[in-house]
């Protein structure tokens, strides 16, 4: 099962200059929760992005047309920098989510099933984007909201129209 998992201002701004262009702990605590002990596959803008690398806990997948880039990181058995070829292979029948950013979305949001995202009620100036045209060919199944947060926003789990997974266990207990 492959799933995206994002954070969306109400204008689907993403990103700013390579960083997320807010901090909200609510979402990464949530996040935190999701992704670990799996596979986490992202591009290497956002790689470079993150302020700890790798995240722990996690496998992490790297996407890359710069072949050498995983020479540093050959013993460390938590890292693998490859391909988009090499990703969607691995992706395949294995539990793993799709982290970013917006051009590593945008390629995968066709082989993927599922979609958290965290819907924040609030716009912000940016240069990465997840588009809502992306999700047509999804429904939304489920949603939860945390009025209370730093920023309030939704917590949405949407699905691959006319398929049907269960809304995982684990999206009750965010
Ligand atoms: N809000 C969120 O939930 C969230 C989550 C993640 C990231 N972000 C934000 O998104 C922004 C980064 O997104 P981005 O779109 O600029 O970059 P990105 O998707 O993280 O990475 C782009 C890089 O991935 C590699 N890549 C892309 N397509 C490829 C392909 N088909 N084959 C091989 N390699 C490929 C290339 O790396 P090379 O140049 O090395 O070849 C490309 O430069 C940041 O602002 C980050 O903070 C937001």
């Amino acid at each position: 099962m492959i799933s995206l998992i994002l954070a969306r201002a109400q204008n689907g701004v993403i990103g700013l200059d390579n960083r997320l262009p807010w901090h909200l702990p609510e979402d990464l605590r949530i996040f935190k929760t999701l992704t670990l002990n799996k596979t986490i596959i992202m591009g290497r803008k956002t790689w470079e992005s993150l302020p700890k690398r790798p995240l722990p806990q996690r496998h992490n997948v790297i996407i890359t047309r710069q072949g050498n880039l995983g020479n540093d990181y050959n013993n460390n058995e938590n890292i693998q920098f490859c391909t988009m070829d090499g990703a969607s292979q691995m992706a395949n029948g294995r539990d793993c989510f799709v982290i970013g950013g917006a051009e590593i979305y945008r390629q995968f949001v066709n082989i993927c099933h599922t979609i958290y995202i965290s819907q924040l009620q609030q716009s912000f100036d940016g240069t990465a984007f997840f588009d809502e045209t992306l999700l047509a060919p999804f429904s939304k199944r489920a949603e939860k909201p945390f009025p209370n947060a730093t920023i309030p926003f939704t917590l949405q789990f949407w699905q691959k129209k006319y398929t049907k997974t269960r809304i995982p266990e684990i999206f009750n207990q965010l």
